[in-house]
């Protein structure tokens, strides 16, 4: 799976996004070790603390799919400026994947890399 490939998939997610209260625009695509690419989108809610992210939807599908193991998280927002994932989604990927790949990107084609070892080094465990 190639790079673009898998951001090509973030993007067609975002377009799912249902945003109508903050109208920012999330999309995630998810590899497994096994090649599968699980997307997700951000869902928002009148109560708006329900609202969950693009990031947590993607992991949540393939973790009900029984997919455990995790290589690459491509997150793309509809925003000029490239977004890091919030800390909610980051613990929340650390339970599966502590050194997964990740790239946030634009929609425009600006992409940046970075792990979630980097982003979240001392995630809490029990
Ligand atoms: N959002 C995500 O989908 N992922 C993040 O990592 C940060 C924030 C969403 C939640 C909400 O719908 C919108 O972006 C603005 O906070």
């Amino acid at each position: 799976m190639k790079n673009a490939e898998l951001i090509n998939q973030a993007k067609a997610a975002m377009k799912n996004a249902y945003v109508p209260y903050s109208r920012f625009k999330v999309g995630a695509a998810l590899l497994t070790m096994g090649n599968k690419v699980f997307t997700g989108s951000n869902i928002e809610n009148a109560s708006y603390g329900l609202t969950v992210c693009a990031e947590r939807v993607a992991i949540f599908k393939a973790v009900s799919e029984g997919e455990l193991k995790f290589k690459m998280m491509v997150i793309v927002t509809n925003s000029s400026k490239i977004a890091m994932p919030c800390g909610a989604c980051l613990q929340v990927i650390a339970e599966f994947a502590p050194k997964l790949e990740l790239i946030l990107a634009t929609t425009k084609g600006k992409y940046i890399k970075r792990k979630l070892s980097g982003l979240l080094p001392e995630a809490f465990t029990l």
